[in-house]
């Protein structure tokens, strides 16, 4: 059976990644696909167990390798019972998130290297790369301003404390930016960047037309 579409969505903490992949998802709906939308981490019922550890802000000094095989252990586990199993039935699979993040926060942000991360996606993930991915990067400020917003809801909330990597300073998110933009540059066909502050409409409108391009081009495959 034919193998079906892999897209990811990535971005900074604040970029509307969430917005973007349930708006997606319906307009795929309309055309008559269906989706599966997941995230990481989380997404399966260890990975759900996994992002509580490693978002939670009361994770104190977790030394960033571990960090690194957090997310690994989680992503195995996606791509086992989620990813794989949907891609051999020909299904459309959105996914927020995928080892770009793990590439930027903790190849970037971390500090741990590029080499590392894409080393250790060929060992645990047979290197399985997504078909397109679409990455939200807006200027710098203006993500960090939404993301310390959300944060601050999230906390009057009370839901679960998911603030962990939002607490980081700015130096950090700067790194994690500046690696975002490094991988669209070195991976043009995959990556399509979408920059600048543009409002909700006009995001949607780039992501859709990617898709689109991308739907044209395997035109003769059919998606559950
Ligand atoms: P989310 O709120 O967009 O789901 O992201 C969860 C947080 O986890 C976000 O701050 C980015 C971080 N993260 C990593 O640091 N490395 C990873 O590999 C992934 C998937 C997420």
């Amino acid at each position: 059976m034919r193998r079906g579409l892999f897209l990811t969505l990535e971005g900074l903490d604040g970029s509307g990644k969430t917005t973007q992949i349930n708006r997606l998802a319906a307009w795929l709906k309309k055309r008559g696909h269906s989706a599966l939308v997941t995230r990481q981490p989380g997404g399966t019922e260890t990975g759900d167990r996994i992002r509580g550890l490693v978002l939670d802000s009361r994770s104190t000094n977790l030394a960033p390798m571990a960090e690194m095989a957090l997310m690994f252990a989680d992503r195995a586990q996606a791509i086992a019972e989620v990813i794989q199993p949907a891609l051999e039935a020909g299904k459309i699979v959105l996914c927020d998130r995928f080892t770009d993040s793990t590439e930027a926060y903790q190849g970037g942000g971390r500090e741990l290297g590029s080499a590392t991360v894409l080393e250790l996606h060929r060992l645990i993930c047979s290197n399985l790369q997504p078909d397109l991915t679409l990455l939200l990067l807006p200027g710098l400020e203006a993500s960090l301003h939404r993301a310390r917003r959300r944060n601050q809801r999230t906390a009057e909330l009370s839901g679960p404390d998911e603030g962990r990597f939002e607490a980081e300073q700015e130096a950090f998110y700067g790194r994690v930016w500046r690696k975002y933009r490094e991988i669209a540059v070195r991976e043009p066909d995959r990556v399509v960047l979408i920059e600048g502050d543009l409002s909700i409409d006009e995001v949607h409108e780039q992501i859709v037309e990617a898709v689109a391009e991308r739907l044209a081009g395997l035109a003769t495959g059919t998606y559950a």
